[in-house]
Formats: C-alpha cells, sequence, structure tokens
C-alpha cells in the first residue's frame, strides 16, 4: 500500500501499517522531508512514532519517495492522506493537493488499483475524484475509489491508527469492499489477539466522508457548549468544572470533551466545522449548520476572556481600544494547540500570546515541544528556554496548554521567581487551591 502525503496523517498510517506487517511506500512532493523519512527522522512530535519510523524502515517494509511512477507500480492500495486546508480568503476546503495527488498519480496506473481517501474532505469530493480517476487513468485499468476517513487524535495518532474505535468505509463494489477488509486486516488480527472487536460501518461515498466531519462538529459542539456554560457561570459566580463533572456523570452526557478552558484549536476542528458550514450552503441546507457558527463564536470568545481576566487581575482596566498592558511582564506557558504535540495550528494558546503582546505587555513564552514552531508564527514574541526562565520576573503567569509540566509545577517554588503572584488557568488544569494556599492571587476559567 502508498499513502501519498506524509503529514500527521500519512507518516502515521505508514509506520503503523508497516509495523502490522503490510509492504509500504510513502510519497510526498517535499524532497527534503522524504530524504529525511528515509533516514529515520520524524519532522513531527509524535509519541511512539520515530521508534515505529525506525523500526520499519530497518526491516525493509517501509520507505518513501517522490516518485508517483513508482508509487503507482508498487500500490494495489493507494491512500491519500494529503491536507486539506481552509482555502486562502475563504471558509470552504483547499482541494489543490487532493486533485494534484490524484493526478500525479492516476496517469500511472497500468493495473487494477483502489484509491482510498483519508484526507477530510466536503461531501462529494469522493465523486469528483472517482470522475478524476475514469478521465484520467488509463484505459481499461479498471482503478476503483473508497473513502475511509481518519478519525486519528494529534498525541495519540499511533495508538489511533493501531487500535481505532471503528473503521468507515464508503465503497460501491464487492472488489473495492474485499480489497478495503484487507487493508485492514492486521488492524482486525491485532484486535482479536487482545479480545477487541473493530466495528465497520459500510456505507456510501457521501455517508464516509460526512461521518468525518459530522464527528469533528460534534465534538467542537461539546467543548463549545461547556464554554457557553463557563460564561454563565461566570456571570453567575458559578464553577464550571463543578458543573461539568456533575452534568458528565450522566453516561447520555458522558464527561470526555467536556473540559473548558480557552477552546479548540489544531489543525482539524477549527476549520472542520467552517468547511463543513460551507459546504452545507452549498447544498442548500445551510441553514441545518447554522448552530456551528455560533460554536465557533463562542470557542473565539474564551482566546479574548484571558485578555480581559489579565486586565482585572493586573488593575488595569480596559479603555476604549481594548486593555492596555504596557510595562508589564507576561509569562505564557503553552504555544501548541494541546499537549504531547509540537502542532501550533490555530492554536489557542498562541493566539492569546499575540493578543496579549498587543496589549503593550512583555510576553514570555515557553512549551515543551512547540518552541521552533511557535517563533516561526509569532516571531515578534520573547522565548524562554524553560519554564523557570519565562516566569522570572513576571508580573501574571498564563498557563495556556496542559503540559504535564505545568500541571506539576510546585506553585511554592515558582513564587519565589515572579514579580507578582498572579495565575490565569487557561485550561482549568491546575489545583486551585494548592496555588492559593502557596500564596497565588488564581483565576480559572468559569470559576469564581
Ligand atoms: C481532532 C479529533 O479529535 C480527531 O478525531 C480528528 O481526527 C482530528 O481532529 P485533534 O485535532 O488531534 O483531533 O485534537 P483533539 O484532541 O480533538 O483536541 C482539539 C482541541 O480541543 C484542542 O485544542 C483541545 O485542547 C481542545 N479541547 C479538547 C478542549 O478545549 N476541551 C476538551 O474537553 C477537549
Amino acid at each position: 500500500m502508498t499513502f501519498i502525503g506524509t503529514g500527521y496523517l500519512g507518516i502515521t498510517y505508514a509506520a503503523c501499517y508497516a509495523d502490522l506487517g503490510y509492504e509500504v511506500l510513502g510519497v510526498d512532493i517535499d524532497a527534503a522531508k522524504i530524504a529525511k523519512l528515509n533516514n529515520g527522522d520524524v519532522p513531527i512530535h509524535e509519541p511512539g512514532l520515530d521508534e515505529l519510523l525506525r523500526r520499519n524502515l530497518a526491516a525493509g517494509r517501509l520507505s518513501f519517495t517522490t516518485d508517483y511512477q513508482r508509487a503507482a507500480e508498487f500500490g494495489d492500495v493507494h491512500f491519500i492522506c494529503v491536507g486539506t486546508p481552509q482555502r486562502e480568503g475563504s471558509t470552504g476546503a483547499d482541494l489543490s493537493y487532493v486533485e494534484n495527488a490524484v493526478l500525479s498519480l492516476v496517469p500511472h496506473l497500468h493495473r487494477k488499483a483502489l484509491i482510498v481517501g483519508k484526507s477530510t474532505v466536503p461531501v462529494g469530493t469522493a465523486q469528483w475524484v472517482e470522475d478524476l480517476v475514469a478521465k484520467h487513468a488509463p484505459a481499461d485499468s479498471g482503478v476503483e475509489v473508497a473513502w475511509s476517513p481518519e478519525f486519528l487524535q494529534e498525541g495519540f495518532a499511533v495508538e489511533d491508527v493501531l487500535r481505532p474505535n471503528r473503521i468507515v468505509v464508503g465503497v460501491k463494489t464487492a472488489w473495492a469492499d474485499a480489497l478495503l477488509y484487507a487493508a485492514h486486516k492486521g488492524v482486525f488480527d491485532l484486535a482479536a489477539t487482545e479480545d477487541r472487536e473493530v466495528p465497520v460501518v459500510t456505507t456510501d461515498f457521501a455517508t464516509a466522508e460526512l461521518a468525518k466531519v459530522a464527528a469533528n462538529a460534534f465534538l467542537a459542539t461539546k467543548i463549545s457548549f461547556i464554554n457557553a456554560m463557563a460564561e454563565v457561570c461566570e456571570a453567575a459566580g458559578a464553577d464550571v468544572t463543578h458543573l461539568a463533572r456533575a452534568i458528565g456523570h450522566d453516561p447520555r452526557i458522558g464527561n470526555r470533551f467536556l473540559q473548558s478552558g480557552i477552546g479548540f484549536g489544531g489543525g482539524c476542528l477549527p476549520k472542520d466545522i467552517r468547511a463543513f458550514q460551507t459546504r452545507a450552503q452549498e447544498l442548500g441546507a445551510g441553514e441545518a449548520l447554522r448552530f456551528l457558527h455560533e460554536v465557533d463564536l463562542i470557542n473565539l470568545r474564551r482566546r479574548t476572556r484571558v485578555v480581559h481576566l489579565a486586565a482585572e487581575l493586573l488593575d488595569r482596566p480596559a479603555g476604549p481600544g481594548g486593555p492596555g498592558l504596557t510595562g508589564l511582564k507576561i509569562a505564557v506557558l503553552g504555544a501548541t494547540f494541546k499537549p504531547n504535540t509540537d502542532d501550533i495550528r490555530d492554536a489557542p494558546a498562541l493566539a492569546v500570546a499575540g493578543m496579549l503582546a498587543k496589549t503593550g505587555a512583555k510576553v514570555t513564552i515557553y512549551d515543551p515541544q512547540g518552541m521552533d514552531n511557535a517563533r516561526h508564527a509569532l516571531p515578534g514574541a520573547e522565548y524562554a528556554a524553560s519554564l523557570d526562565e519565562a516566569v522570572t520576573g513576571a508580573d501574571l503567569v498564563c498557563v495556556l496548554t496542559e503540559w504535564a509540566e505545568f500541571r506539576n509545577a510546585d506553585p511554592a517554588a515558582l513564587a519565589e521567581l515572579v514579580a507578582g503572584q498572579r495565575v490565569i488557568d487557561g485550561k482549568n488544569c491546575l489545583d486551585a487551591a494548592q496555588w492559593r494556599a502557596a500564596g497565588w492571587e488564581y483565576r480559572g476559567m468559569g470559576r469564581p
């Protein structure tokens, strides 16, 4: 099998499926990245991936190439794993990488093969890909298309690929269905050895495509729901973390994805809910997803909330142009959109750091893994080499990504370093009582 596009998705799938015993080729147009991967260097931070990559390169089951002709000759199943970012100047998805991947591959396919879309796409894309294939594949090659969205979470990507909680396949023929079963057999066999079953949902193209965006829309809505409750708690003097527990014990609601804070970010949820709305509008069903606009707004409001909290804590009431924090030093702990990744795409932490810097404050950022990416994305900010360095002399500490290093930090020791003992817990991840006992003025999100 081949995995086309060696981002988070493609690299993780390629390494995991090689580990399951398949012969795997990873494909990308970025020659520097391919050279790195062939050398055993993972260009992203993802727990467990380095070892998996090196082990399978060494075993000869895995390699990487920029050569589409080689990929076409090699693969029976070609998984499209390229990015579908938000289109410049629009809320829709940019499908040019999908189009380029398909057009680069199919003219070289001289035997029957299956192209399987994994990327998150607007509903209707699979059909469009099938039409492209019909137009550009050599006559009588019999190339078919299927869609099987991925649901992996960064930080748990290896686990999610090897032990998925479900597999969704959109197919049109029994041949494609059987080949996809064979392509996932390693995952089913692993589950069997662990006395588990992996549920498979077999459906049509459109439903398979929608399954992914619907799942992400639900998760985003759940997070914005609890953040909306946080806003109400702020007005009413209630505690949203207790509220989340109080409702989450109901199994119909469930306590996962009910953590309030500065909202969701990352390369998927924000852009996916926007692209989903755009696509629904194109289909004449825009009204059905109007609530996702509200989900987006609630999410973005949480970022502004941190700036207002900072002004409140620092006793600098907002002027007409927003809060002015000139002359104050703020330590921002966290830059990545969540812990255990170096991904800073649409990271709430970095967005808040940028907003705080705009108030005139001197902002110093520290993140255990995201420093290189953050420096690139927010070059104007200052960066510290350690947690201690970041907080030294700070008037305010903002914890904006719930890394274990921050959750486990000793508030008494940090108190010795700061200029003022004020902390904003942007992810409600600190032990408020412990910080208060150490003399800190503590403010969480949606907490009294
Ligand atoms: C998400 C989906 O979970 C995954 O299934 C899909 O394939 C891709 O998009 P990911 O982007 O890796 O995965 O991150 P996820 O763990 O879902 O977190 C998204 C954002 O929501 C993060 O910024 C996280 O901090 C935030 N979040 C999550 C909350 O604010 N509260 C929560 O309770 C959970």
